[in-house]
């Protein structure tokens, strides 16, 4: 992200990034079709990819480019956020080519090498490239190894940069992620490493550090002397659909509460950075999450749960167990809620109730700042019985928005005093349209901003934060809930017992 302050002409300009190559690994996977095609197609029809760039496949199948060509196709228009034009894929497919192999295949990866090498004369793409790992962890090290082995990943010998994006999961735990880190950190400089954390990308996320560090008005109360505490809630309607092979055995706290959900958390509690660089932002969350304690008593103070058949938005859902490459037997939790506390003077004494969950009723991730009732009411307690706590919601998705809830006096001739609530949503106070979170970060990968990106140390202290969880969780069974519904019952008396009530989302 730009300086707007240190930069105000640059403001303007689009972004567009030098020539360059995104070699994308896994291309035929879900998250290459469903997200990274489409995200290209939206920056091409933007006019923000530089002529010379390409897009090169990598993938088992035994395809030529013309195969990967009409999967591309089928992908960008099913998956584009911008309106489709014929001309702009046209143009676009001129340069979209597929090499098939394994990862084990080292013929595969030398004819990837050569492409490259053929690419930068033919299309002037001068040597940059950005390889996008789309694939199952296990796979890393091989891809890295092979990218070493044939001077891929070398900047110098290559003639321009060589970046390498990871997605999550990074690691399953801290000892995984520090070896994950070791073994990407030997292939490239740690400033070419691109990990990925799609939430960072999303529109609302990056207005938390607009809404507090270009307003006067939050800071102010943007601490213990004002909260009471914090909910953070991520609720997805959907289930594990096809991805029970990576989802059983990892489960709700590493795929999103690791990685989305303390970021979040950092993005919201975060000390003001000196400036919009990279390393300062990266800086302060790092402090944040160094911050953050687990319960003393982790059996108290969180919550597994597990889905059962319900009905979700009208329609039948199975049960976990009941999901297809699901063990009959398994443990996985597809919800988890944490009470979570970050030792800072900032928030001492402020809990954080962290929670996600998979087919709950609804999909809606927002962060709730529930502040502390006024010292003192001077108002007959009758007229100020529907005077809930101030609240500020920050609706990351969907309606994407902000709602400001505070009491008011009722019309009348009594002095009653009533609940209401301030809405911004972004689709009525702006006619831009955001682009989707991968749309934002590929683009930053190409133009090398790594502002988005946590680091390696970000992603260690992490799993810091979730090891013990796992620790005490182990062996342990989750409780059921009904798909359908707000997680288990435990969830509820979680906050009750501290005489608090989660928003109902
Ligand atoms: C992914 C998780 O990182 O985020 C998925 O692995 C989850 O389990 C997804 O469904 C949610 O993303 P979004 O952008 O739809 O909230």
């Amino acid at each position: 992200m730009r300086n707007p302050l240190r930069d105000p002409q640059d403001r303007r300009l689009p972004r567009i990034p030098e020539p360059c190559a995104l070699v994308i690994f896994g291309v035929t996977g879900d998250l290459s079709r469903k997200k990274l095609i489409p995200a290209v197609y939206d920056l091409a029809n933007r006019g923000l990819l530089p002529p010379g760039f390409v897009v090169l496949g990598f993938a088992r199948r035994d395809w030529g480019d013309g195969d990967f060509e009409s999967l591309a196709y089928e992908a960008a228009k099913k998956g584009a956020r911008t309106p489709w034009r014929e001309d702009v894929w046209a143009r676009l497919a001129e340069n979209i080519k597929f090499v098939a192999g394994s990862f084990d295949d080292d013929a595969a990866f030398d004819t990837l090498a050569s492409s490259l090498d053929e690419l930068r004369a033919s299309h002037g793409i001068t040597g940059n490239a950005a390889f996008y790992f789309s694939i199952p962890p296990v796979a890393f090290p091989i891809v890295l190894k092979q990218l070493a082995r044939t001077g891929m990943a070398d900047n110098e010998t290559s003639g321009g940069w060589r970046r390498v994006v990871v997605e999550k999961p990074f690691g399953y735990d801290m000892a995984t992620a520090k070896e994950l880190n070791r073994l990407v950190d030997s292939v490239f400089t740690a400033d070419d490493v691109f990990r990925i954390d799609h939430y960072l990308g999303k529109e609302t996320v990056q207005n938390i550090l607009a809404l507090r560090f270009a307003n006067s008005l939050f800071e102010p109360v943007w601490n213990s002397k004002y909260v009471d505490h914090v909910q953070i809630t991520m609720a997805e309607d959907v289930g594990i659909g096809t991805r029970a092979g990576f989802y059983d055995g990892a489960g709700a706290a590493r795929d999103v509460l690791q990685n989305h959900l303390l970021q979040l958390m950092a993005m919201f509690a975060m000390e003001e950075p000196t400036s919009f660089d990279p390393s300062e932002i990266r800086a302060e969350k790092l402090k944040v999450l160094k911050a953050i304690s687990v319960p003393k008593d982790i059996a108290a103070d969180t919550v597994r749960g597990q889905y059962l058949q319900g009905w979700v938005a009208g329609e039948r859902a199975v049960g976990y167990l009941e999901e297809k490459n699901i063990p009959a037997e398994s443990t996985t939790e597809t919800y988890v809620a944490v009470k979570l506390a970050i030792q800072n003077r900032r928030w001492a004494g402020v809990p954080f109730y962290v929670r996600c969950g998979k087919r709950l009723p609804r999909r809606v991730t927002e962060i709730a700042i529930v502040f502390k009732k006024a010292p003192h009411l001077p108002f007959d307690p009758a007229d100020v019985e529907m005077l809930g706590h101030n609240q500020l919601v920050i609706r990351v998705q969907p309606d994407e928005g902000m709602v400001l809830k505070f009491g008011s006096k009722v019309p009348g001739t009594t002095m009653e005093v009533r609940d209401i609530a301030m809405d911004f949503q972004y689709g009525e106070a702006f006619t831009e349209s955001s682009p989707e979170a991968y749309e934002r970060l590929v683009l930053d990968v190409l133009v090398g901003d790594r502002t988005l990106f946590p680091d390696a140390a970000e992603v260690e202290q992490s799993w810091a934060v979730i090891d013990p969880l796992e620790e005490a969780w182990a062996g342990t069974t989750p409780e059921p809930y009904r798909a359908g519904e707000w997680g288990p019952r435990a969830a509820d008396e979680l906050l009750v017992r501290e005489g608090r009530t989660w928003r109902r989302a």
